[in-house]
Formats: C-alpha cells, structure tokens, sequence
C-alpha cells in the first residue's frame, strides 16, 4: 500500500484531522481527510469482525435518520453504526411522517432540531435538500444521499472496499458503468477516487452520461468493452428509472446487451478483477447471477460490511465537537 493511501492523522499538515461539521459530499473534502475517514473505519471493520466488546462512545447522543426517500442498506447500517456506538437512534421515515401531510423540508428540520438531536443522517430526493437542512439546524448532518447529487458515505465506503482488496486505491483503473447521469452514487465516487488518484472510466450510453463529464477528471467511453481493457475494479449501477422522465434506453433487454456485466464482459478486464456495485442490482439487467455472485470477484457483500464500518467513523469524528473530544480540527 502506498504510504500515500495510509496516512495517520497524526501526520496531516498543519495538525487539522477533520475540520468540517458536516458531510453533505465528497465535494470539499481534502485527499487527507477522506484517507482520515477511511483510516478511522478500519479499527470498526476489525472490531465488528471480532464481535468485539460494545464501545459506546455515543451514548447519550439522539441519533435520527429521516428518511424521505426509500432504502435498505444505508438506512440499516447507519441505524446498526450507531447503535453499536451506544447512540439513540430513532428513525423518520417520510411516508408514517407529517410530510404527508404538506409539512415544508424546512419546517420538518426545525423540528428535529427543536427536539434536540445531536446528529441527523438525512436522504431526500431532492438534490440540495441535506445541504438545506445542515443550515437550519445546530447539530452535525449527515447525507444519505441526496437526488442526483451525492451519497458520501456511499463512495467512502466503496473507497475502503478497493482500498482494502486492492491495497492501494492510487494507480487503480476503476469502470463505474451505467446510469452516470442520475447516479449521485457515481457523483460521489467520481469525486473520491480521483481526488485519491485512481483512474476513472465512466461508460454508458450518452443519453445517460452528463455532458463535459472529462472536467470531473474522468475519461468517457460509450462501449463497455474497451472500458473494460485492463480495469482493475467494475463498478456497476443501475438504471435509475425513478429519476428518469422518458425513455433514456431503448430497452432493458438492449441496455443488457451493451451494458450488462456478464462472465464474457468481465474477462477483458484484469484476471483478478474487483466486481462492485452500490444496490440495489437489477440482476439481468446490468448484471447476470453468476458475476454478482462470484465468491472470489465480487466485493459486493463487502461493500455492504464496509458501509457499517464508514458510517461508525463517520458519526464518531462528526460528534467528537460536542463531547470534546479532539480530532475534529
Ligand atoms: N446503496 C444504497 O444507497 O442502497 P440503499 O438505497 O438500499 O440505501
């Protein structure tokens, strides 16, 4: 591993760790500091390994996660992250909530506020709508993703996962194919990993690649199998139908065709390969069974263990402000 990819905190310049108060994207954030979130969730992977000993250096912290848009995996961890860092957590799902009843996103945040929460994780549909949020309240604020903006833990996540199967993510040729216009997944990644150094393909069909997308400091392709030449890592995402108006794809048998991730595909790739993708999957549509489910290539079960880790480290080093502890700035 590059001593680049693994710098302790205590050698970032000027002694700043993590001088944010919130993390509403990757956009912002320093090389160092992502390599500092990254290097906290490593102690949480072994102690989550080891079924170690609870440590509950959040207990007597509110946790809510409001959740104005559907979700599994993020929802779920970081409800786990922060119950096993003693937090209490409570959960707002939008549907059961006075949203229903008209109540603004505003007026919503004030009032989570009012209840004195010492953390908010938030996804909402809108793009913008955490940052909003992070303004009306006095606690730290989370993104769970935000429309078609960004979902940093998201990406933090997928950088430890290829951090820690490849060893470095510095040098890697990483492919995140698919739905690259709506995917605030493949935002957050883009992001990362070039800030990280990785070198970034995006491929998919040019309905669905957002114009000027080189300025991100990624290359563009638009056939998967030279994407695919030598890749280190494939990133798969799915067609994100529920921010789509229209028809972007001819169809999803032809999507398959040309973007799917099967046996054949992955062999262009590097013989050792990482297979990704952030979930849900359409299996059958960018990706058959028998690649998802590769027990040596697909990381995809890791990501979702890494997700844990990220989301512990990053509820400690966003509340460590309140309980006075160091390493915040
Ligand atoms: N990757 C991801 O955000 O999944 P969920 O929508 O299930 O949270």
């Amino acid at each position: 591993m590059p001593a680049s990819d693994h710098r302790p905190a205590a050698q970032i310049p000027g002694g700043a760790v993590f001088p944010h108060r919130h993390l509403t994207g990757i956009a912002g954030l320093k090389p160092h500091q992502i390599l500092f979130l990254l290097d906290e969730a490593e102690q949480w992977v072994d102690a989550n390994r080891a079924h170690a000993k609870p440590d509950k250096r959040l207990a007597g912290l509110t946790q809510i996660n409001a959740f104005f848009e559907n979700s599994t995996r993020t929802l779920l961890s970081f409800e786990i992250a922060g119950k096993r860092l003693g937090a209490d957590v409570v959960n707002m799902h939008a549907a059961q909530s006075s949203v229903k009843k008209g109540e603004t996103l505003i007026d919503t945040a004030v009032t989570l506020n009012a209840m004195r929460a010492d953390v908010i994780v938030i996804r909402h549909g809108s793009s913008g709508a955490v940052q909003l949020i992070a303004t009306k309240v006095d606690c730290p604020v989370l993104n769970a993703g935000d429309g078609w903006h960004e979902h940093p833990t998201q990406a933090l996540l997928d950088a430890l996962t290829i951090r820690r199967r490849r060893g470095s993510i510095a040098g890697q040729r990483v492919v995140i194919c698919g739905d690259i216009l709506h995917s605030r997944v493949a935002r957050s990644n883009m992001l990362a990993l070039t800030a990280l150094a990785a070198e970034v393909r995006v491929c998919g069909p040019a309905t669905l690649m957002p114009a000027a997308i080189e300025r991100m400091g990624v290359t563009p392709f638009a056939d998967f199998d030279t994407a695919l030449d030598g890749a280190d890592v494939v990133m798969m995402l799915r067609l994100q139908n529920e921010r789509m108006s229209g028809a972007f794809i001819p169809s999803t048998r032809e999507y398959h065709l040309r973007y799917g991730l099967t046996d054949e595909r992955l062999a262009r790739a590097k013989p050792d390969a990482l297979v990704m993708h952030p979930g849900p999957m359409n299996r059958g549509v960018e990706i058959t069974s028998s690649v998802a489910d590769h027990p040596e290539r697909s990381a995809i079960t890791e990501q979702v263990e890494m997700g844990v880790a990220v989301r512990m480290a990053c509820l400690d080093v966003l509340t460590r402000r309140a309980r006075g502890v160091e390493g915040w700035a």
